[in-house]
Order: structure tokens, then C-alpha cells, then sequence
């Protein structure tokens, strides 16, 4: 086989998302591009922390309990810290908000931009102490027209979003990002300290062979999930589906995005509305699945035209491969 000579002509993302600012023409004034970097430079942080924090005394618990009454890991607070420090830094936010504090962050006027970020500083915090993939998600809006900056601006449907996106800290650091033009995985180079274009123009597979459930709630589900459920691991024809589930939800729907499948968080018997968190985790993936042409829904409900009423709210997932997903709504149908 012929070698191919090592590649002298690197897209890192800043070069990447410029290009598609560029493209934008006139609307576009390269303040997205700057908060981007910021981001891009937390996740590189929060990476290097994840990779040290058995050795600094970094696993484990923080010692306080978070709105959703979850107790906080010292990677959450730290993570947090994190983001809320560089977005603020950034000059290019007028609102944040955090799964890890209570009330939205509102940027006093000297540093106040025009982009409101919501974000999930660190997901799959169970997964922490045991050295397995964790992650941030973000969703971005744009403050609406004459609004200095208030909550209203982040409570919107998520179709609203300007971009959306996510970092995995696995085997090694990838951020998966969509600003409304398809989705583009990009790798950090730890030596070049830059996130590298490693997965141009995701697509999500129109039907998968795995699902990603925590089937352990099986008994607390309604119906419609496991009767859709059952019609996996039975079908009536050709094999089962596979199992894989990570349970955070980063490293989930990663593994969806790039091999398809259905990834899903009900409600139940026992959560009314589901575990996972509107606003940080559903929406921004809802964004990502759709933009890579897969589906997200609540069961019965497209999940990204959802208003939101609070910033902590919850919500029921489903998402991925659209046969897989359009699938499971078929039972929710003949539920009703
Ligand atoms: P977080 O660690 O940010 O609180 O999120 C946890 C979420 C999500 O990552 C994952 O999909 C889900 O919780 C797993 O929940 P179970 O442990 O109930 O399966
Ligand atoms: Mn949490
Ligand atoms: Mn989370
Ligand atoms: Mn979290």
C-alpha cells in the first residue's frame, strides 16, 4: 500500500469556524469564533484536569448538594469554576447557566457580550472516580433583539440555539460541535494544544443495532418503552440489538452519533419528567442529533420546540437514528 505523507495543512476549529463565519457574509462578526475559543480553552483545561485527578487529589465528592439535590464531585465545582471564569473573560456573554448553580449567572456591563451559554460543566459525574468518559455539553443562544440580558433570553425553545456542542474527555479529547451547518468532530492534539477537524460533516446512520437504555429502571417505565424495548431484544426477524450503556450521556450519544442506535432516558413510574436536564444536556444533544439527521424526541414531542419554564427543568430523551427513533414513537401511538 502506498503511504500517505504526514499532512502539512492542519483545519484546527478556529480555522474551521472562521471559514464558515466568513462564509456568513455581513451578519457575521467573528464574536461567535472568540467565544468558541473560549470554550475550546476550557475544555482543554477541564481535560487536563481529568487526566490528573487521581494524582491531585481531584476524585471524589466536593461536600455540597447542587439544585437538582445531587451531590457535587470536586471535577463539578472545579469544572464549573472553569467555565463560568473564561465565558465571563470572554466579553462575549450576557447570561449562563449552569446545571451546578441555582440561579443564572447575569454578566455585569463591563464584560457583557451578546451570547447567553448554558451548560452541563461536567457530564456523567458517576463515571468520575472510576476513570471512565465523561464530558461538558454547551447550547448557545444569542440574546434576543433589545434585550440587555435576562433569563427570558435562555428561556427558549431549543431550535432558537446558535450552536450546540459537547467535549468528551475518553481515550482522548473530542469536541463535537454544530453551529446550525451539519455537525464536525474535532480532536485536541495535546502537543499542538488545538482541536483538530478529525470527523468532518457527521451523519447519523438511519437505523442503528444498538440501544442505550438504563435498563435497571425497566420496572418504574411505562409501557410504550418496554413493549419497544421487548421488540428489540425479540424481533421477529433478523437478530436483536446490542446493549451499551455508559451512563454519561456525553460518551452515549457520542457512540450514537458515530455508529447510530437509539440512546434514551424516560420518564417513568418513579421520575415524572425524566432525569436528564432541558435546558444543558436535551437540548444541545436534540441540536446535534438533528443537525447529523437523526431525531430527539420526547416520545411524543419534537423535543427542540420545548419552552422551557425554568432553567432546571427536566425532560424525557429519545434520540438517534431516525428509523429507530420513529420506531419507538410508533408505540407511543398505539398507546394513546
Ligand atoms: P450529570 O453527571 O451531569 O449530573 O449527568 C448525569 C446524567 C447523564 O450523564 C447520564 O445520561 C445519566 O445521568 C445517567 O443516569 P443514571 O445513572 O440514572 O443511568
Ligand atoms: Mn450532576
Ligand atoms: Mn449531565
Ligand atoms: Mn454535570
Amino acid at each position: 500500500a502506498e503511504e500517505q505523507p504526514p499532512s502539512t495543512d492542519l483545519i484546527t476549529l478556529t480555522r474551521h469556524v472562521l471559514h464558515d463565519q466568513l462564509r456568513l457574509g455581513a451578519a457575521a462578526t467573528g464574536d461567535l469564533t472568540l467565544l468558541l475559543t473560549a470554550i475550546q480553552v476550557t475544555s482543554k483545561f477541564i481535560a487536563t484536569n481529568v487526566r490528573k485527578a487521581r494524582l491531585i487529589n481531584l476524585v471524589g465528592l466536593a461536600g455540597e448538594t447542587n439544585v437538582q439535590g445531587e451531590e457535587q464531585k470536586k471535577l463539578d465545582v472545579l469544572s464549573n469554576d472553569i467555565m463560568v471564569n473564561a465565558l465571563r473573560a470572554s466579553g462575549k456573554t450576557a447570561v449562563l447557566v449552569s446545571e451546578e448553580l441555582d440561579d443564572a449567572i447575569i454578566i455585569e456591563e463591563r464584560n457583557k457580550g451578546k451570547y447567553c451559554v448554558v451548560f452541563d460543566p461536567l457530564d456523567g459525574s458517576s463515571n468520575i472516580d472510576a476513570g471512565v468518559n465523561i464530558g461538558t455539553i454547551f447550547g448557545i443562544y444569542q440574546v434576543r433583539p433589545d434585550s440587555k440580558g435576562t433569563v427570558e433570553d435562555v428561556l427558549r425553545p431549543g431550535s432558537e440555539m446558535v450552536a450546540a456542542g459537547y467535549t468528551m474527555y475518553g481515550s482522548s479529547a473530542n469536541l463535537v460541535l454544530s453551529t446550525g451547518q451539519g455537525v464536525n468532530g474535532y480532536t485536541l492534539d495535546a502537543s499542538l494544544g488545538e482541536f483538530i477537524l478529525t470527523h468532518p460533516d457527521i451523519k447519523i446512520p438511519s437505523r442503528g443495532k444498538i440501544y442505550s437504555f438504563n435498563e435497571g429502571n425497566s420496572m418504574y417505565f411505562h409501557p410504550p418503552v418496554n413493549a419497544y424495548l421487548k421488540s428489540i431484544k425479540y424481533p421477529a426477524a433478523g437478530s436483536p440489538y446490542s446493549a451499551r450503556y455508559i451512563g454519561s450521556m456525553v460518551a452515549d450519544v457520542h457512540r450514537t452519533l458515530l455508529y447510530g442506535g437509539i440512546f434514551g432516558y424516560p420518564d417513568d413510574k418513579k421520575s415524572k419528567s425524566g432525569k436528564l436536564r432541558l435546558l444543558y444536556e436535551a437540548f444541545p444533544m436534540a441540536f446535534l442529533t438533528e443537525q447529523a439527521g437523526g431525531v430527539a424526541t420526547t416520545g411524543t414531542k419534537r423535543i427542540l420546540d420545548i419552552v422551557p419554564k425554568g432553567i432546571h427543568e427536566r425532560c424525557p430523551v429519545f434520540l438517534g437514528s431516525k428509523d429507530d427513533v420513529q420506531d419507538l414513537m410508533k408505540f407511543y401511538e398505539s398507546d394513546s
